[in-house]
């Protein structure tokens, strides 16, 4: 059981970073394939919280390799912040790499991400404004700049100038802007090449390599399913790919590498920014679910909008990735919504019902989630550690998401901290293979 792809199966924050934490004590290598710190990943260890933008969630453990993979767009600036503050806190880095294929987000990008949402008003996509967007669209036109271009100062500067001479009109507004002077801008990227350069690596060998010795290598993803430019709400998704197949793409390795794809979804679902929702609760309820999951963004501070567990969304993801296990979050913040209603298919407009998720934009953004209600649980389950230590209507519910989907649940987490989870018997191929690595 050599490769594993950790995939969001929602609209991102799904819990994907304490679940990579958790997996990466037992894998020689942990790889971030795509995203850049438009992502925020949460880990809770001991009481201390760790949050990760770019650095992969397997960084806790002293000299495992974590790498950065070609797919990634890295902001250095970021990268070295998160470096400093985690040699602070006392975290041993010798084990991050950066692809040297990876795309750097450059100032431009910042403001150009800023001015396309101003100029789209009303229209906004509600991005992270971290320069994703510009940066992967460089990265298309051939206009992009890479990690290791930082590390030759004349090359650096031909072609920071190439890819902002066609930029012109779109910059004129920031023309004074002093983080566009060429001059400086190459210098300071130049300085932060150095300070990359120990982690610079040619990465997909250190994949290949721990694949060739059967070792478990885990292949985190960010954002989610339904923000995939090609397979999400789009327009209203990031700029990059987070299914499962683009692990492949932003490793470098080849989809027989991949064993196994864990979809991560909560109990229930969130989506920040704009786009369509089908299941969103615009009432107190939904208010009470955000006061209870906490869900307030790790990247942005912005608070989520919540609703029900969307299965018709559920379902979609688990054929997009080809999920082979699912990893059910925070069950724990149902505790006490009694009945509790899911999403099982979706109505539109003059009767129309779906039980596939519509390919059309139009028909998304009218269609609304039709929920079953199934019964709740009062019990305080953050001590469980099996699924007979949960209620009966806790594993009910547990039960019947897994016959909706066809896959099995593999854990069930009922708490932030990494021991607060429940690993069932479907997670054995996993956990098997690590035990006896
Ligand atoms: P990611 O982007 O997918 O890594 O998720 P985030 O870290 O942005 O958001 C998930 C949040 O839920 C974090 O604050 C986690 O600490 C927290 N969390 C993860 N699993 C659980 C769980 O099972 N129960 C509760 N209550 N919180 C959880
Ligand atoms: P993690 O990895 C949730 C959303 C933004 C916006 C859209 C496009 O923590 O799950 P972008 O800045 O990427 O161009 O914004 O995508 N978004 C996320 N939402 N979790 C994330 O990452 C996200 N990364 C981007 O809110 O709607
Ligand atoms: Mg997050």
């Amino acid at each position: 059981m050599p490769g594993l792809v950790i995939v969001g199966a929602q609209w991102g924050d799904e819990g994907k970073g304490k679940v990579v934490d958790l997996l990466a004590e037992q894998a020689d290598a942990v790889i971030r394939f795509q995203g850049g710190n438009n992502a925020g990943h949460t880990i809770v260890r001991e009481g201390e919280t760790f949050k990760f933008h770019l650095i992969p969630s397997g960084i806790l453990y002293p000299g495992k390799p974590c790498v950065i993979g070609n797919g990634v767009v890295v902001d250095p600036q970021v990268l070295i912040g998160e470096i400093d503050g985690l040699r602070r806190q006392g975290i041993d880095l010798s084990g991050l790499r950066v692809s040297a294929n990876a795309h750097v987000i450059m100032p431009y990008h910042l403001l150009l991400d800023r001015a396309g949402e101003a100029r789209l008003g009303k229209r906004e996509i509600g991005t992270t404004k971290r320069g994703i967007g510009p940066c992967y669209a460089d990265k298309a036109s051939r206009l992009g700049i890479r990690v290791q271009d930082l590390l030759d100062e004349k090359i650096l500067r031909q072609k920071i100038a190439a890819a902002m001479e066609p930029k012109a009109p779109l910059l004129r507004d920031f023309i004074k802007d002093p983080s566009l002077d060429l001059h400086q801008m190459t210098e300071d990227y130049r300085a932060f090449g150095d300070r990359l350069a120990p982690h610079i690596a040619d990465t997909p060998p250190i994949a290949w390599d721990a694949l060739d010795r059967d070792r478990l290598v885990v292949f985190e993803g960010a954002q989610g399913t339904l923000l995939d430019i090609d397979h999400g709400t789009y327009p209203f998704v990031t700029s990059s790919n987070p299914v499962a197949g683009a692990a492949c793409v932003g490793a470098g390795v080849g989809p027989k590498s991949i064993d196994e794809v864990w979809g991560i979804s909560k109990a229930y679902c969130t989506r920040v920014g704009a786009g369509p929702f089908p299941s969103e609760l615009h009432d107190e309820m939904g208010d009470r679910l955000r006061e209870a999951g906490h869900e307030f963004g790790t990247t942005t501070g912005r608070a989520r909008r919540c609703g029900w567990l969307d299965l018709v969304a559920l379902r979609y993801a688990v054929r997009v990735n080809g999920l082979t296990g699912l990893v059910l979050t925070k069950l724990d913040v149902l505790t006490g919504i009694d009945p509790l209603p899911v999403a099982t298919s979706y109505s539109g407009p003059e009767g129309a019902s779906f039980e596939q998720f519509p390919y059309h934009q139009s028909v998304l953004h009218h269609v609304r989630g039709e929920t079953v209600e199934l019964p709740g649980w009062h019990e305080d389950i953050t001590g469980a550690r099996s699924l007979e230590d949960l209620p009966e209507n806790a594993r009910a519910y547990v039960a019947f998401i897994e016959e909706q989907l066809g896959i099995p649940v593999v854990t069930v987490g009922v708490g932030p901290g990494r021991e607060q989870i429940i690993w069932t018997e479907s997670a054995s191929s996993v956990t098997r293979q690590s035990a006896s690595a």
